[in-house]
């Protein structure tokens, strides 16, 4: 309890800087990392046993010191678990402590004879378990990838060299929309950081109105936190039963006269299926590049959070309209008024 709950406890806080901007969201790593690592955990393991099993009953003091021992162990522990995580892989880590908050109450719960710590401190580490590795998998990452990788995802900022890429004007995306039959709208995480959700919900009635049949494609690791695409359109108000999740909306792209792309990059690469040498390989994508028309919304060519150049902005179908999404999603809105 007090190794799990001291790393819970540290690993968070650094977690909340990171994603806080109070400390770098690099990766930081101290020379022996890992041998610093194997050490602080040893030491409360060791604390642990000689506390348990060498000192006399009665000797409270030496109990405390030892205790004492572990905890201070285990606060460092947590620290250096955290830094070496990107800032970007941060919910991963939140999500895998969170889990670990529930595992050391279980093990309380064994200590204190406590059914209802045992059984709740379970569930809550097996549900923060299980969002880990969707999560990981989302990713196509292992677990230990993302903790113990000594490189970052994390946009490089390295330019693409980008040929044929065609951009056009919202009234471009307005008058295909407005003569379209089926839109599927897929929003990531320039959605969220551009706070557009309600313009979004404006377009989609607006749509609807004319007959459009909108549609929400919400991939598995779109935005940086699981459920983050959920919970934004949910506050915009768009009705649960327009939201698809992934494996149940791919197939039918091939049959929608236009995808919408909000603000995403890296679940709608191409390169993910075809390109063994991208780190996304093998990650599943919503197949944007399968609608007839494809317009991509973004201030930039800049790279999303894998920091790989995209293939589908220079698709023959795709149309790039560049600006912070709340501005191109309202612009779309004012021109379908005209059509
Ligand atoms: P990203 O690939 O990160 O791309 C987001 C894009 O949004 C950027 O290319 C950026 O381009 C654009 N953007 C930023 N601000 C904008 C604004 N104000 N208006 C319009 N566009 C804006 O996003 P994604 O497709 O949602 O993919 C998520 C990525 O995060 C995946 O690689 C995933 O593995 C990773 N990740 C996800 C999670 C979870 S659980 N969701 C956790 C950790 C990591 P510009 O700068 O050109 O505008």
């Amino acid at each position: 309890s007090v190794l799990v709950g001291g790393v819970t406890l540290t690993g968070s806080l650094v977690a909340w800087a990171k994603l806080k901007g109070v400390m770098s969201g690099g990766q930081i790593f101290l020379p022996g990392h890992q041998a610093i690592n194997l050490v602080l955990l040893a030491t409360v393991l060791v604390a642990g046993a000689l506390a348990l099993f060498v000192v006399p009953v009665g000797s409270l003091t030496l109990l405390y010191q030892l205790l004492a021992v572990a905890v201070l162990a285990s606060f460092i522990l947590g620290v250096t678990f955290a830094i070496p995580v990107g800032g970007a892989d941060m919910p991963v880590v939140v999500s895998l402590l969170n889990s670990f908050s529930g595992i050391a109450a279980a093990m309380t719960g064994f200590v204190l004879y406590n059914n209802v710590l045992i059984i709740s401190g379970s569930l809550v580490g097996a549900a923060g378990m299980i969002l880990t590795i969707i999560m990981c998998r989302g990713m196509n990452r292992s677990l230990a990838n993302v903790l113990f990788a000594r490189f970052s995802l994390t946009g490089t900022g390295e330019k693409e060299e980008y040929v044929n890429v065609k951009s056009g004007e919202p009234v471009d995306a307005a008058i295909a929309m407005a003569n379209a039959n089926s839109v599927i709208i897929i929003p990531g995480y320039g959605l969220a950081a551009a706070q557009a959700q309600h313009a979004v919900r404006e377009l989609q009635s607006m749509l609807e109105e004319r007959g459009v049949d909108v549609r929400y494609a919400i991939h598995e690791v779109a935005g940086r936190m699981p459920g983050h695409m959920n919970v934004l359109l949910a506050e915009a108000n768009v009705p649960y039963d327009k939201l698809f999740k992934r494996e149940d909306i791919e197939a039918d792209f091939k049959n929608s006269d236009v995808a919408l792309v909000i603000g995403a990059n890296d679940v709608v690469n191409p390169a993910a299926l075809s390109d063994e040498q991208s780190p996304l390989y093998g990650m599943p994508i919503l197949p944007a590049h399968e609608a007839q028309q494809a317009f991509v919304i973004k201030r930039s060519l800049a790279a999303g959070f894998a920091g790989m150049k995209n293939t589908l902005f220079e698709s023959d179908k795709t149309l790039m309209v560049f600006g912070s999404a709340k501005e191109v999603v309202n612009g779309i809105a004012e021109e379908l008024k005209e059509q």
